[in-house]
């Protein structure tokens, strides 16, 4: 049997994907190249914007069309299961709909499915990391994900997260430790510990930047790094870890969501414009490069256009290095779906559009500063581009980079010295390997 898994959303989805294809893995089935020639076709969804949920939906559609020839098995995982349930089965293709706590459970599941067509539903909630516990899979590639919390506790006003994922749990830290290992034995070097706001992990009595320092010393030759940071947790001691250890690269996705003290009181963000200021400040302080990234939605309820200027105004002060930038999505449940005062969609647009213009511009003015540097860049593989074979790699910071070499460079750091950048792509030569 043959397995097809097509994944949306988050890393959250990303990493859990790589677990259902472990489970099924063991089972003894193998990847399919395309859905056509499967056996059990995944999807794993996002309920984060209704625009992701509609796109999955479609793409269910699709999908079922594709599986019955073979009279696969549908199987819907992920945020949207969660949250819609049985409702999912008015496709009838789909057979399975599995929220995000239930993949230890998947082999049984599909063997159900396949062997008298049964339909099976479970959104229970398991706050263990059982599932997750596992060494076994060997497929990350350069770039692995490690899993160090799940569910989030916070409750922005805007937010669909807790209410599929649950309230946040911390995975211990053995468990995280072990994860990391077996995947540096396996071919890893670049790590990301993820979780919905990892400044808030808590283990016993381990925090994040003592996790975080574990991890790298740990796996001293690989790199590391973290996602998604909280404005309101994050504090100088992960700051401090950053800039001592010398694997752990200087980037943090510090989501702002809105420059506007009033709009981050309503999403009920915890911290203000000066807050986030003053943690960018120490972390340029300390790691004079590092590269900040956020989020942003505009058009949340009642937003001003002053308001939305003052987001600009920020978003321009603080110089991203690059954002995610979402039109607000009312999701059913939350609180701001309550609120009157919608912005208009065509307001809503004319406000992402023009902060994209800008993210844009800042982006590019980004990579524009790296040129005639030498940075330390990571060879993931080769690219063709116009007609000439080339290596791509990444920057601590997490650019690309092409530049000419031998391809047995895969997986190791290299040296680069940046020529030039067009948009926020970068070119150079390899200075040593
Ligand atoms: N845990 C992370 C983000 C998780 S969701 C954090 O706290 O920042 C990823 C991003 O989606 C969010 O940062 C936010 O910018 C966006 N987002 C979440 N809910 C949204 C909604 N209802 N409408 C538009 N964007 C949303
Ligand atoms: Fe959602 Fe806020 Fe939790 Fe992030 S911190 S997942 S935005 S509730
Ligand atoms: Fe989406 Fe679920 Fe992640 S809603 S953003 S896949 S936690």
């Amino acid at each position: 049997m043959r397995y097809y898994v097509e994944t949306y959303g988050c890393q959250m989805n990303v990493y859990d994907s790589k677990k259902i294809e472990e489970v099924l893995t063991a089972e003894g089935l193998s990847r399919a190249a395309r859905p056509e020639e499967a056996d059990v076709i995944i999807v794993n969804t996002c309920s984060v914007r209704e625009h992701a949920e509609n796109r999955a939906l479609t793409r269910i559609g699709e999908l079922s069309l594709k599986a019955a020839p073979r009279k696969a098995v549908v199987a819907v995982c992920g945020c949207m299961a969660q949250r819609m349930g049985s409702e999912l089965f008015k496709n009838r293709a789909v057979r399975l709909v599995l929220g995000p706590d239930s993949y230890s459970k998947l082999a049984g599941y599909l063997r159900a499915a396949v062997t008298d067509g049964a339909k099976l539903l479970d959104t229970a909630r398991d706050r263990s990391f059982r599932f997750q516990a596992s060494e076994g899979f060997r497929d990350w590639g350069l770039r692995g994900f490690v899993s160090i919390t799940k569910g989030c506790s916070n409750s922005c006003s805007y937010c669909i997260v807790p209410a599929v994922r649950g309230p946040a749990v911390s995975r211990p830290r053995d468990e995280v430790l072990k994860e990391t290992l077996a995947q540096w034995r396996s071919g890893v070097r670049d790590v990301t510990l993820i979780g919905q706001n990892v400044n808030a992990y808590r283990y016993g009595g381990t925090g994040f930047s003592t996790l975080l320092s574990d991890v790298a010393e740990l796996v001293p030759e690989a790199r590391v790094r973290f996602t998604t940071s909280h404005p309101r947790d994050m504090d100088d001691s992960v700051i401090g870890v950053m800039a001592v250890r010398p694997n752990v690269c200087e980037h943090i996705h510090l989501p702002l969501q809105s420059g506007s003290d009033r709009v981050l009181e309503s999403m009920n963000r915890g911290y203000t414009r000066d807050r986030y200021r003053a943690i960018v400040s120490a972390a340029r302080k300390a790691m004079p490069g590092v590269s900040i990234t956020t989020d942003i939605i505009v058009g949340y309820p009642g937003e001003s256009v002053e308001e939305y200027e003052e987001t600009y105004s920020f978003f321009e002060e603080m110089q991203f290095d690059s954002a995610f930038m979402f039109k607000f999505s009312a999701r059913p449940g939350t609180a701001a779906s309550r609120m009157s005062d919608e912005v208009p969609r065509q307001e809503k647009e004319r406000r992402l559009a023009r902060l994209m213009e800008l993210e844009r511009r800042l982006a590019s003015a980004a990579s524009a500063r790296l040129v005639g540097r030498e940075m330390e860049v990571l060879v993931e593989g080769r690219k063709i581009k116009d007609g000439v074979e080339l290596l791509t790699g990444r920057t601590r910071c997490n650019r690309t980079v092409l530049f000419r070499g031998a391809s047995e460079l895969s997986g190791k750091l290299v040296s680069v010295r940046i020529d030039s950048s067009k948009g926020v792509s970068l070119s150079g030569c390899l200075v040593s390997a």
